[in-house]
């Protein structure tokens, strides 16, 4: 079989060359994370422009990647923040971003965030249930404050991605129905301690089929217009983020198609438009890179074992993902290999059945599209220290976190 590997290289964009990620390598090891920010400035750019016929926000969501360097270059573009925890809203804050540009959502807040997120002032928080409202009023009539808050819809709309990142169907944990959005709402605009200026939906992530985002828009913007007839006045229509990026060969949803639904959707209404999107930023612009151990044969069955496991990269194990394997290595003859790591599961997988050369210890692995949820997700599992992070920008090579060390790792433990 004909090794592509070489030709899928460019792929990866810009400045991830070759050249570039073997001189990563060899100042900081592997694995290794490598970010292009630049990638990461084209994407946010792309989104800012498709919806630039409009007053917006994007509010970039911090799980997806949360390293303070990428942070800050979003920061330095506009971007505001979506954060899901304290430690999210803080992360945002010392990267700059203003309190007026962060939102709080998240299924479950515990007071403490509640309390800090209304004294620091942030745009609004994302409300998940009639009793997180109650709560939400206590903390605030406590603090003699107002609390902006914007209710998270559930549209019961079938978002037609993975069943584990799904999330806009009445059997998911998230938001609440129109009718209870409808109440909860009443109760806020009578409520001296809260202040409803927001609407907000999110059906899932990895989405790629506009049509569910597109009826969701539209029955979320229907709802929008009963309640600016009830006076509620709502000015942040925030259309969650998710929106899916190629990780082999799938097509997905074009930013500007996109922003044209949702325009289309909320055509007589004055909202800012707030856009929370993750993946699509950062998901391309990161690849992990993982160095050959050795290659065995077990019943003829090839495995592939680097020095990159689960608890770097969890997407394989955890979903079943599907990362393009490209080997930094120009050979012609390729066959089918299980590329594993070292942790002692057998989900330990990079990926499944993939074609590569045959490689040799210290030959080096690209695993593509890994920017978003993959150092985010990374655990220190069979006491394997996280890997170190780097950004490229303009072709130069900055380390934006250490490699964990033993100390590290137990330095909060107590004999
Ligand atoms: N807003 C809300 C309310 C969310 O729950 C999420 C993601 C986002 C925005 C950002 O979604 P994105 O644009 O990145 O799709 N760990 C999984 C993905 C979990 C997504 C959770 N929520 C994965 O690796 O695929």
């Amino acid at each position: 079989m004909k090794n592509t590997n070489a030709k899928n290289l460019p792929r990866l964009n810009g400045n991830l060359e070759p050249q570039i990620l073997k001189e990563a390598i060899k100042q900081f090891k592997t694995p290794l994370f490598v970010y292009d920010l630049d990638r990461i400035t084209k994407r946010y750019n792309e989104l800012k422009e498709a919806f630039g016929g409009r007053k917006n926000l994007i509010c970039y969501a911090l799980k997806a990647n949360s390293n303070l360097n990428i942070l800050k270059h979003l920061h330095s573009l506009e971007s505001g923040a979506d954060c899901v925890s304290l430690g999210e809203i803080k992360r945002a804050l010392k990267a700059g971003i203003p309190s007026y540009k962060i939102i709080y959502s998240g299924v479950g807040k515990q007071d403490l965030e509640i309390q800090e997120a209304i004294n620091l002032g942030i745009l609004f928080i994302n409300v998940e249930s009639f009793e997180e409202l109650l709560r939400i009023e206590l903390i605030a009539k406590q603090l003699n404050k107002t609390a902006r808050i914007s209710i998270r819809v559930n549209p019961n709309i079938d978002p037609q991605t993975h069943p584990y990142i799904s999330t806009g169907l009445q059997e998911n944990k998230f938001g609440v129905s129109i009718e209870d959005a409808k109440a909860m709402y009443i109760h806020s605009k009578n409520s001296q301690s809260l202040e409803p200026i927001g609407i907000h939906f999110h059906i899932g992530s990895q989405l790629t089929k506009l049509q569910p985002i597109e009826e969701s828009a539209r029955k979320i913007a229907s709802l929008t217009h009963s309640l600016i007839a009830l006076k509620i006045d709502i000015k942040f229509f925030d259309i969650g983020g998710g929106l899916g990026i190629t990780y082999n060969d799938e097509e997905t949803i074009n930013p500007y198609d996109y922003a044209q639904a949702i325009l289309d959707s909320i055509r007589g209404l004055d909202v800012t438009i707030i856009c929370e999107p993750g993946r699509y930023i950062v998901g391309n612009s990161g690849v992990f890179l993982t160095q050959v151990l050795y290659e065995k044969n077990n019943s003829n069955k090839r495995f592939t074992i680097v020095d990159g496991a689960m608890n770097d990269l969890i997407r394989p194990s955890l979903y079943n993902a599907y990362h393009k394997v490209v080997a930094l290595k120009d050979l012609e003859e390729t066959s089918a290999t299980d590329v594993v790591g070292p942790v002692c599961e057998s989900g330990d997988y990079l990926a499944k059945n993939v074609l590569l050369p045959k490689l040799e210890h210290g030959d080096i692995l690209a695993i593509l599209s890994a920017g978003a949820y993959g150092f985010s997700m990374s655990s220190n599992y069979n006491t394997r220290g996280r890997c170190a992070e780097i950004a490229v920008k303009n072709g130069e090579i900055k380390l934006i976190r250490k490699r964990e060390n033993f100390e590290d790792l137990i330095r909060l433990e107590e004999i």
